[in-house]
C-alpha cells in the first residue's frame, strides 16, 4: 500500500477524477486529491465519497480533496501551524498529475508556485517518483511551447543526455531515459470534448493506473 497524491488540473479531463481516485483506491492505496480551482468545475467532490479514515498524518485535513483554501489556516497563520503543501509532499510516496493541463505544465516548468498543487511540485523530493498525464487541445499540445516546457523540466531533472532533436512524439521515451523520476504518460488521440480530432486527451485511466502499478507496492 502506497500513499498517492492526485493532482487534478483545469482540463476537461478532470472528470475523470473520481475513476481514477477509486482505481487506486481499488489498489489498496491510500490516496489524497489536491485539485487547482479550475478543476473543481469538471467533478464532484462528493463523488471521491467519505474520508478513508486515518490517511497516516493527523496534519493534513481530513477528506479525500484538498482545495487551495485548505493551505490557509481559518483565524490567520500562526507559528507552529502545519504548512499543507509542505505535509502532502511529505506524506506521498508518489505524485500523479492527472490530468496536467497546458497552464500547470507552464507553471511546473517555469517554478511557479501560486496553488498549492505548484507548491507541492515546487517542494517535491524528486527521489520520489511524478507522473505526469498531460490533457490538452491537439493545437495546445502540438505548440512548441509544450516542448519547451517539457524540455525545461528534462533539463531540470534530467541526466543532461538527452538528445538534441527529440519531439513530442517520443518525449515519454526521452524522460524514461533520461529523466526516469518523471514518468510521462502521453495523450491519446481521440474527437477531443471540443469537438476537434486528434492528439492530447488524457491517456485512459487504466493505462495511468498499471504505470502506477508497475511504480508502487
Ligand atoms: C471547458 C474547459 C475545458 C478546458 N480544457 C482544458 C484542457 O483539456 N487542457 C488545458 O490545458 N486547458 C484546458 N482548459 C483551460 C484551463 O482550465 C485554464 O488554462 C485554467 O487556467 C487552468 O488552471 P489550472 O492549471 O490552475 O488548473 C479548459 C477550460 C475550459 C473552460
Amino acid at each position: 500500500m502506497s500513499r498517492i497524491l492526485l493532482g487534478v488540473t483545469g482540463s476537461v479531463a478532470a472528470v475523470r477524477t473520481p475513476s481514477l481516485y477509486r482505481a487506486f483506491r481499488e489498489a489498496g492505496h491510500s490516496v489524497r486529491v489536491v485539485a487547482t480551482g479550475p478543476s473543481l468545475h469538471f467533478f464532484d467532490a462528493a463523488e471521491l465519497g467519505p474520508p478513508e479514515g486515518s490517511a497516516g498524518d493527523e496534519s493534513i485535513p481530513p477528506g479525500p480533496l484538498l482545495r487551495d483554501a485548505d493551505e490557509w489556516p481559518v483565524g490567520g497563520y500562526q507559528r507552529g501551524d502545519s504548512v499543507l503543501h509542505i505535509e502532502l509532499r511529505r506524506w506521498a510516496d508518489l505524485l500523479v498529475v492527472a490530468p496536467l493541463d497546458a497552464n500547470t505544465l507552464a507553471k511546473f516548468a517555469l517554478g511557479f508556485s501560486d496553488n498549492c498543487l505548484t507548491c507541492v511540485f515546487r517542494a517535491w523530493n524528486f527521489a520520489r517518483p511524478v507522473i505526469l498525464a498531460p490533457a490538452m487541445n491537439t493545437l495546445m499540445w502540438d505548440s512548441p511551447v509544450t516542448r519547451r516546457h517539457l524540455a525545461q523540466l528534462l533539463a531540470d531533472r534530467g541526466d543532461g543526455k538527452a538528445p538534441e532533436g527529440w519531439t513530442l512524439a517520443d518525449a515519454d521515451a526521452i524522460f524514461a531515459r533520461h529523466a526516469p523520476g518523471i514518468v510521462l504518460v502521453p495523450p491519446q488521440s481521440k474527437r477531443l470534448a471540443c469537438g476537434d480530432i486528434g492528439l492530447g486527451a488524457m491517456a485512459e485511466v487504466v493505462s495511468i493506473a498499471e504505470v502506477v502499478r508497475t511504480m508502487v507496492m
